[in-house]
């Protein structure tokens, strides 16, 4: 088949070309027959120019413009005029092009989907069909979005001395807190590769190495519960460096950020960021991730309601946790009672068994616990909070971590119900001093915060062997409006410390020698201290282009249940293949799926 090369995308021709011939290549978005007028928009991923077929051309070719139906592949030529009625929310609006020529490369069936960028289909629809999907301007704006930031990335690391080194994806288990994705070998039957959470080993050897300094953009793959801002793999920025300390590490990113957001948004954003202590996060924010574009900080009520008559207070302060609120400015006129029950049955994902709430109004004080506090009692609670006339009072009280975790959800969640999300506003924030070890309940023991090869702060060297668990750690998050978008640390790199590490986390000597035998060895042979740090690429680049999930900026993103809907993976393999690998199904959920 001849081509008809074209002259022109389909978003480029303006008032300045009209009188030239031109061609363009595209699909036909939308067509209409008004008798002796065919009119097309013919749509690549530029944007779309109008075409008429009038009946000045050959029977034949008006004949062959009168079968085009939407999402036809065309190629056009013909000239450039100026439109008779302009539409000005269109670049091409000014122009149309009379048509002399016209080709047609491919038919098409009605697609399941619409081509409109905000047009409101499900999920998993525009998932199974995501090649029209990527038809749209705004998932074609985001690839090339995410192309030119990769550019930029490898650009300015590059210029910072950085190499670019690509690491293994068929590897031993890198524990980044998830479960592994696992890849059976055929050559050493009964034995497994674990697809890479992170290339936190080999970035780590890559220094011992003598790298220096490394930059990569990695796929990394982690079989976890999704969310908006999570899919089983993702690539990460990932970075490491050599001799260097927490604010060397910080300053390069800082640079980083300065500069993405100067080429792709053209802003100039102020350095450094404030750094805040996880302590002082969790405290204010009842989270890791503050987002700081609004108030509603949390107020400690503990010693203040302490020995009252109000058992649900008590029984929590009794067992080591706390009390503590957030004040809504104005909020009580819009949460009525119903809403405070939906935000009660909320905060009970978090863990919290209630949630108690004071209204304060020019009549005086309400509350859902009016029966055990005094009016007295209620006025010092609500000035605790600087509460005035119209203003809402949450209250939560249990162990920290459920206060936290409550208060954290309740001020974030009624930020956006109240439209208090600025975009305009870019917060960033690093984290840092965090624990070097966090209590895990549902396993019930300690587990590293970050990964286990985090060092502790130096003035707490000393109490990774005597008292682990009060150990800082020498890590930082970089926080933007309230997303986590990369985590880092100065890493242990002398060798005795790294099995004391593994020793607070209760493993054996052969559990160290079986799983990171390989690093301990390596930091035998001379280690220089390093440290670096990993961005969720994706997660950038959805908080830059404003979209609500990272599945809007991945080309064939998973779905909610971890699933391919394009290619229908994960699939079921032939019997063979399974002999071949030693591996025999003993059970097996998918089956009514893929009948
Ligand atoms: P961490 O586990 O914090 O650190 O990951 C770094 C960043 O990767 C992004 N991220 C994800 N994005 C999408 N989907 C997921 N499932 C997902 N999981 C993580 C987040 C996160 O901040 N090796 C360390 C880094 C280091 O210490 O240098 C690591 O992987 O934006």
């Amino acid at each position: 088949m001849t081509i008809m090369k074209r002259t022109h995308m389909c978003g480029e021709l303006r008032s300045e070309n009209i009188g030239e011939e031109v061609s363009l290549n595209g699909w036909i978005a939308k067509r209409r027959n008004l008798g002796g007028l065919i009119f097309c928009d013919v749509r690549d991923k530029t944007g779309i120019t109008q075409v008429v077929f009038n009946d000045t051309i050959p029977t034949e070719l008006f004949e062959r413009a009168d079968r085009l139906r939407s999402e036809y592949v065309v190629g056009v030529r013909g000239k450039v005029v100026e439109r008779e009625s302009k539409n000005p929310d269109l670049p091409t609006g000014d122009i149309e092009i009379i048509a002399d020529d016209l080709v047609i490369y491919s038919e098409a069936e009605t697609p399941p989907i619409y081509i409109k960028d905000d047009d409101n289909v499900d999920d998993n629809l525009r998932l199974k069909y995501r090649y029209l999907d990527l038809r749209k301007k705004k998932m074609q704006d985001n690839l090339a979005f995410r192309a030119k930031l990769t550019n930029v990335t490898r650009d300015y690391f590059a210029e910072q001395g950085f190499t670019e080194v690509e690491t293994p994806m068929l590897i031993k288990s890198t524990p980044e807190g998830a479960r592994d994705y696992l890849v059976p070998s055929r050559v050493n039957q009964g034995r497994f590769y674990a697809l890479p959470q992170s290339p936190q080993t080999f970035k780590q050897l890559l220094m011992v190495g003598g790298t220096d300094r490394y930059v990569q953009i990695v796929k990394c793959f982690r079989d976890e519960d999704l969310r908006a801002d999570r899919q089983p793999e993702f690539t990460q920025i990932d970075l490491e460096m050599s001799f260097v300390d927490v604010d060397d590490v910080i300053e390069v990113q800082e640079g980083f950020m300065k500069r993405v957001f100067k080429e792709m948004k053209g802003i100039d954003i102020e350095t450094p960021f404030p750094r805040m202590s996880w302590q002082e996060a969790m405290e204010r924010y009842g989270s890791d991730k503050p987002d700081t574009r609004f108030g509603f900080e949390l107020v400690d009520l503990t010693d203040l309601v302490k020995g009252c008559e109000f058992k649900v207070f008590n029984d929590a302060i009794e067992s080591g946790g706390s009390v503590r609120g957030i004040c809504i400015d104005g909020g009580a006129a819009e949460y009525t009672r119903k809403k405070i029950d939906k935000l009660t049955e909320a905060v009970k994902s978090y863990g919290a068994r209630g949630m108690v709430w004071i209204k304060v109004t020019e009549e005086g004080i309400s509350s859902s616990v009016n029966k055990f506090f005094s009016p007295e009692e209620l006025q010092a609670l609500a000035d605790r909070f600087g509460a005035k006339a119209g203003d809402l009072i949450l209250i939560i009280s249990d162990k920290d971590r459920v206060v936290f975790d409550s208060l954290g959800f309740l001020r974030r969640h009624i930020a956006g119900e109240l439209g208090l999300l600025d975009d305009e506003k870019i917060n960033f924030l690093w984290v840092v001093d965090f624990p070097l070890f966090e209590y895990d309940e549902k396993e019930d023991r300690w587990s590293a915060m970050h990964h286990p090869f985090t060092s502790p702060k130096e003035e707490d060297a000393e109490l990774l062997k005597t008292d682990p668990h009060s150990c800082h750690a020498n890590a930082y998050d970089i926080v933007l409006n309230g997303v986590e978008l990369g985590g880092g640390s100065i890493r242990i790199h002398d060798r005795q410390m790294q099995e004391d590490m593994f020793k607070a986390l209760e493993m054996t000597q052969e559990e160290i020698d079986e799983k990171f035998g390989f690093l301990v060895e390596a930091f035998r042979y001379g280690t220089p201290p390093h440290g670096g740090l990993a961005y969720g690429l994706d997660r950038l680049i959805m908080l830059l282009t404003g979209e609500k999930s990272i599945r809007e900026v991945i080309a064939f993103p998973k779905n909610q249940a971890a699933q391919c809907m394009v290619s229908e993976a994960p699939g079921i393999v032939d019997p063979a293949q399974l002999e071949e690998l030693g591996l025999a199904i003993t059970a097996c959920n998918a089956e009514e799926d893929d009948e």
